[in-house]
């Protein structure tokens, strides 16, 4: 049996510090070069401009630019390289970054799926994979992972994130920095990770992107700050700060959160980096009276690199002149930059993609995506329908979901293909005809918002004839990520017609749901007799799905995330206080049941709403299993911890089921 073991516990670590070695050769380089610039120069070193920035060559060759983003050319690269290192003065190579957020062409689930595996190992190996083949054209930095704790599924970057628990995006986030970074960040296939958005970025207010951010002081740092500095113990080499605003201080220029804590308390010493814009954008928040200001606080809150804005470039020459900023601190910030080029061995080799790799899409990139898409599916309800037998002779596939290439890919995809995904329907189709099944296949609807069902009459006729409907739902790529939040997270559309539709042809429905965020389907959970949540999976959906569907492999994921009942009830997550008058079904009398003229105290009081309860859809962690699975003798070594120890939990389990499957032992603690 395999079985996985990822135990919840809170310790104090102690406080981060990577002091350089004195004598360090890079240093005596850096500092040799340092002399050598002049002040435009070390200015360009914090100058982060797009691939189709306007005359780049000069701006290159000119020593004004130290880094690149969205550039995936091969050629391009190269001669951007060979303008920056044969002729700009002073040679230096150029940082090439991207978002490479869950995959580069081969594309595995989104972040939230990854998530839902939880397993590490996994998450490393595609960060790994997607590293190769980012390094392979030319990238060597990525705007990831993102490590945002979030409560929120109307926020759209959900998709992006490790869902609601600081401890597992911590984990995952550290996993996905050591598989882009690998042992060596000077190896040909090694990239610069990025923990992003530094902070609070997923707290946004309502759900909404960008949004204000008003956050307690412990659950800051309890909740939101504690991935961060997993990652930076992890040894990320760049961190990206958020658009928001925390507390009435956009984290761009927020000295509290950047210098205080960031750099001094945990001795942070790679590059800070800005989210596009955000440096300008203190000035539309209304923080900062115009773009020299917000230059001035970005500077002293000791963000390095602007990313696309023009604040650096154009008013840092005066802020020195004034004396507003020190010489000292632009070094700094160039040392930092200088630092991770000489890291990534570009001084040495400025062409690592000319080195040996694999192709992209290799198999073995192709089999981890399986892998991936297979571990990252949760089994949310099973009314012994699941596994298929292979035995059947017609299975209905109906839904827009089904066969979109595109959307299964997800959030975040800017060099996957379509063209690669293997879609539900191919490998489904590929199973009826190895086994002899027939398969129906219905799109019902054209996209996941449409209103209209297309011919209802043959989707009855399909369904009402096969042993078992897979109805595929959810929602298309483009309704998560960033700026697409809801405020409406049911199925869209059509779709919960489409499943009363289905259900009246009396055979088994199986819905399968690619979604970028917890959808609500509390109305039609009950028309459904097993439900798998597949997130967008990536290119392999099909091949997993399939595998899943027909129990070759029993699902084995658990939600990083709740899943609500009903968006009014978010937030709504596992580790919320008990308040002084914990919800209990003693005392829930639900709105309908409520006697006429009831008496003010008659009901119970505590902690829950009328109509909805207080207990989500799912909650956090749950997750079925086509086995069955039982734990026994659990100890803990000792009962009484000291901050900073570690406590040794062992236990059996035992796969009690008639088949293989994996099951994650979760533990949690409360703090009082
Ligand atoms: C804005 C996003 O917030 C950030 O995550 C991303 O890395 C940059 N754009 C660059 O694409």
């Amino acid at each position: 049996m395999n079985f996985k073991v990822l135990i919840f516990l809170m310790m104090v670590a102690g406080l981060f510090s990577c002091q350089r070695q004195p004598q360090d050769p890079i240093d005596a380089k850096i500092e040799d070069l340092l002399a050598q610039m002049t002040l435009e120069e070390k200015i360009g070193q914090l100058v982060q401009k797009n691939g189709d920035h306007q005359n780049l060559h000069d701006l290159v060759r000119n020593g004004l630019v130290g880094s690149i983003l969205n550039e995936v050319d091969l050629e391009r690269i190269y001669e951007l390289q060979r303008i920056a290192v044969e002729e700009s003065r002073l040679g230096i190579p150029l940082l090439i970054g991207r978002d490479v957020i869950h995959g580069f062409r081969t594309i595995f689930p989104i972040p939230l799926g990854q998530g839902a595996s939880w397993n590490p190992a996994l998450v490393e190996q595609g960060a790994r994979i997607a590293a190769t083949e980012a390094a392979s054209q030319g990238i060597n930095w990525t705007f990831a992972p993102m490590i945002d704790v979030t409560r929120d599924p109307r926020w759209g970057r959900i998709a992006e994130s490790f869902g609601e628990d600081p401890y597992l995006t911590g984990v995952m986030g550290a996993a996905k920095v050591r598989g882009f970074q690998g042992d060596s960040l000077a190896a040909h296939n090694a990239i610069a990770a990025c923990l992003k958005h530094f902070a609070a970025y997923g707290w946004a207010t309502g759900g909404r992107d960008y949004n204000t951010v008003s956050i307690p002081y412990n659950d800051l740092h309890d909740l939101v700050l504690r991935p961060f500095k997993k990652g930076v113990e992890a040894g990320a080499a760049t961190i990206m700060t958020a658009f928001n605003e925390i507390n009435g201080i956009p984290a761009t220029g927020n000295i509290p959160l950047l210098r205080d804590i960031l750099r001094n308390q945990w001795g942070f010493e790679g590059v800070l980096l800005s989210d596009w814009n955000s440096v300008t954008e203190m000035v539309v928040h209304g923080f900062m009276p115009n773009d020299k200001e917000a230059a001035y606080m970005a500077m002293q809150a000791t963000v390095d690199v602007e990313m696309v804005s023009r604040a650096y470039e154009t008013y840092i020459p005066q802020l020195i002149n004034e004396r507003r900023i020190s010489e000292q601190q632009i070094d700094d910030a160039v040392r930092r930059v200088l630092r991770l080029k000489f890291a990534l061995g570009l001084f040495d080799n400025p062409y690592r993609f000319k080195g040996e790799f694999p192709p992209l899409l290799a198999p073995e990139h192709l089999d981890a995506a399986k892998q991936m898409a297979t571990e990252s599916v949760v089994l949310l309800k099973n009314q012994d329908v699941l596994p298929l037998s292979t035995n059947i002779r017609n299975l209905a596939v109906i839904g827009p979901l089904a066969d979109a290439p595109h959307d299964q890919l997800g959030t975040w995809v800017f060099d996957g293909k379509k063209e690669n995904s293997i879609t539900p329907l191919q490998s489904l189709q590929e199973f009826g005809k190895s086994y002899g099944f027939d398969v129906y296949y219905h799109r019902a609807m054209e996209t996941s918002r449409s209103h209209q069902i297309t011919d209802p009459a043959g989707i009855l006729r399909s369904a009402g004839r096969a042993d078992a409907v897979l109805l595929f739902l959810g929602e298309e790529s483009i309704l998560s990520g960033e700026g697409k939040c809801l405020a409406n997270i049911n199925l869209q559309g059509a779709q919960e017609e489409l499943v009363r539709l289905v259900a009246t042809a009396g055979r088994p429905v199986i819905a399968i749901i690619m979604a970028g965020r917890p959808v609500t389907f509390e109305k039609v959970k009950p028309h459904m007799d097993a439900v798998l949540y597949a997130w967008h999976p990536g290119t392999m959906a099909g091949p997993a799905l399939a595998d899943l569907v027909f129990g070759r492999v029993s699902p084995s994921g658990k939600l990083p995330v709740t899943f609500p009942r009903h968006v009014g009830q978010i937030p709504i997550y596992y580790n919320h206080k008990n308040t002084g008058r914990p919800a209990s079904i003693e005392t829930f009398v639900h709105l309908y049941d409520i006697p006429v003229e009831a008496p003010q105290f008659s009901l119970g009081t505590t902690s829950h709403y009328l109509d909805y309860g207080f207990k989500p859809m799912f909650p956090f962690g749950f997750g079925l299993s086509y086995s069955s699975f039982e734990i026994s003798n659990v100890l803990l070594e000792k009962n009484q911890l000291k901050t900073g120890e570690n406590l040794r939990v062992t236990l059996n389990l035992k796969n009690t089921g008639n088949m293989k499957a994996s099951e994650v032992v979760q533990l949690y603690t409360r703090q009082l």
